[in-house]
């Protein structure tokens, strides 16, 4: 066989080669110890000084052809052998993986919540600290010492200066004292009390406070701003209840009860058979508070509301433990 024929059959094999095996039985074939080239280039020897000349010239140029050729095509088939390897552990088939997403605990969604509705009529985010003296959570709000109302809004003393706030009534001291009216304002919190922690209290729990205080506000306007609030928040179709009630800080006071969300106000459960389920705290503002914070009581006037969140989103979600917000099961949060 000539050299010419011999190196484009060899060019051909290995171009073709579609495994390193493959590959490997075309350099024995043609570069192996009996290998066609080899062979070539041994009978070389055997020619005249001229032919010897010309074809040991093609016969180098040949071999130095197929390998590098060879080289090449062994790379590629490597990088080939490699991907494979690394694919065939890849599923493309299995189903993606969500990443694990966290989002707003439902007490943060409901007092947001809550915050808006009344931001959206004209009230201001106002916050206050946790750590509170006796003016603010009782003394400033019309609480007489001594007097049993502290008992009923009790709270946790840490020294004989400073206690935990437990009503988020006391920002409503600390707006006043800093702002003259006209105040509109809203503020939520979280707020610390020594109860039992049962089905219905928490020693630590959410409150959301109101306040509005200007010239000539009226009870109509109280009435009007908690039936929209309340219409907002459990729906158009829930009848809102005012009944008198007692804070030492507004006079007259009132409570506000929706009919019962669970049995439209038939009688269940949850409402204990009234129909209504309360949820709301509220009154004028009393004039002895106007007075605590500097303000002309004769000129202001106002009212002032309070709730807690946790019993709002109990309400509206139809939750009868109040401890599921706190044991961080997530069963329960992802439900929100
Ligand atoms: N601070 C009261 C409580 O924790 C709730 C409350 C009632 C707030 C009436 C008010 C209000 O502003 O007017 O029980």
């Amino acid at each position: 066989m000539d050299i010419e024929s011999l190196k484009q059959s060899s060019v051909k094999e290995i171009q073709e080669a579609k495994t390193l095996d493959e590959l490997e039985a075309v350099r024995i074939k043609y570069l192996g110890r009996k290998g066609l080239l080899t062979n070539f280039l041994k009978e070389i020897g055997k020619l005249t000084e001229d032919e010897r000349r010309t074809q040991g010239r093609l016969a180098n140029l040949a071999k130095n052809e197929f390998n590098s050729l060879f080289e090449q095509k062994k790379t590629e088939l490597e990088q080939v052998k490699e991907l494979s390897q690394a694919s065939s552990q890849i599923d493309l088939t299995l189903p993606g993986r969500k990443p694990w997403l966290g989002h707003k605990h439902p007490i943060t969604q409901v007092l947001q919540e809550i915050v808006e509705i009344f931001v959206g009529m004209g009230f201001e985010e106002k916050l206050g600290p946790e750590i509170e003296t006796e003016w603010y959570n009782y003394t400033a709000l019309n609480f007489p010492e001594d007097h049993p109302a502290r008992d009923q809004i009790a709270c946790f003393y840490l020294d004989n200066k400073y206690l935990l706030r437990s009503h988020t009534s006391p920002v409503q001291i600390r707006v006043m004292e800093k702002q003259k009216p006209p105040v509109r304002i809203i503020a939520p919190g979280r707020v610390f009390r020594p109860d039992a922690f049962d089905a219905s209290h928490a020693p630590v729990f959410h409150q959301v406070e109101g306040l509005y205080v200007d010239e000539n506000v009226s009870l109509a306007e109280l009435k009007g701003t908690l039936e929209t609030f309340c219409k907002k928040m459990f729906g158009e179709n829930v009848n809102v209840r005012f009944t008198p009630s007692y804070f030492p800080f507004t006079e007259p006071s009132a409570d506000i009860a929706i009919s019962c969300v669970i049995c439209d106000g038939a009688g269940c459960k949850t409402c204990k058979n009234t129909g209504w389920i309360e949820i709301l705290g509220s009154g004028m503002v009393h004039p002895a508070v106007l007075e605590n914070v500097g303000y002309d009581s004769e000129k202001y006037s106002g009212f002032a509301f309070g709730m807690g969140v946790e019993r709002v989103a109990m309400v509206k979600y139809r939750i009868d433990d109040i401890r599921l917000f706190f044991e961080n099961d997530i069963r329960f949060i992802n439900q929100f």
